[in-house]
């Protein structure tokens, strides 16, 4: 008989993708990189990756894409970071990572594991616009579930150079504008900011 209760990702009656996430989390909660080694936290990832696959889930329905492909690209699009702790290229650097993962499972076809695994290599390219709407809901939850915290605005502007940190602003606007959100004055403001910034810094 069918299990009547919703499974809460114990036992076995999990799909494909729930059984993905449910290893990423565990890949986590089971690390022995220590936040001090880390330039993010091990609750960071836990949130970040959970929060991206709920975005992204949003996302794929207002845009009429496959769910089951949201939920993979946005459970494993850091997984460079939640493995080693480190930023650097961790997009170009994770897709091998998220390949080996799904392929292991033996559940997924290769076209398959290739629509995940470009999404998850291309997701840093914020300031790009593609084609390949997977590539760009990478792009959006993650920038949507990092722009759903307080205060996160700094991270950009004194991390990143303003001619890429304002490509975070320009997308957050358009995002919550497909969303039906309108957009935060702060972000408006910002982007304005460094825009002009960022035009002092080409000339
Ligand atoms: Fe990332
Ligand atoms: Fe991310």
């Amino acid at each position: 008989m069918k299990n009547m209760h919703y499974h809460h990702f114990k036992g076995d009656d999990l799909s494909r993708s729930e059984f993905i996430q449910r290893k990423v989390v565990e890949m986590i909660l089971n690390s022995n990189l220590p936040d001090e080694e880390r330039e993010s936290s091990k609750i960071w990832e836990l949130k970040h990756s959970s929060g991206c696959v709920q975005v992204g889930r949003i996302l794929a329905e207002r845009r009429g894409l496959n769910k089951e492909f949201a939920e993979l690209i946005c459970i494993l699009h850091d997984i460079y970071v939640i493995v080693t702790g480190k930023y650097s290229d961790h997009a170009h650097l994770g897709a091998p990572m998220a390949e080996q993962i799904l392929r292991e499972t033996n559940k997924f076809a290769p076209e398959e594991i290739k629509i995940i695994t470009e999404a998850v290599f291309h997701h840093s390219d914020k300031h790009v616009y593609s084609e390949n709407p997977y590539v760009e809901l990478a792009k959006d939850a993650d920038t949507l579930d990092c722009f759903l915290y307080d205060n996160v605005e700094d991270y950009y502007i004194y991390n990143k150079p303003p001619q890429v940190a304002k490509e975070y602003f320009k997308r957050i606007i358009k995002i919550r504008k497909d969303l039906g959100m309108k957009a935060l004055k702060k972000h408006l403001e910002i982007l304005k900011q460094l825009e002009k910034k960022s035009a002092k810094v080409k000339t």
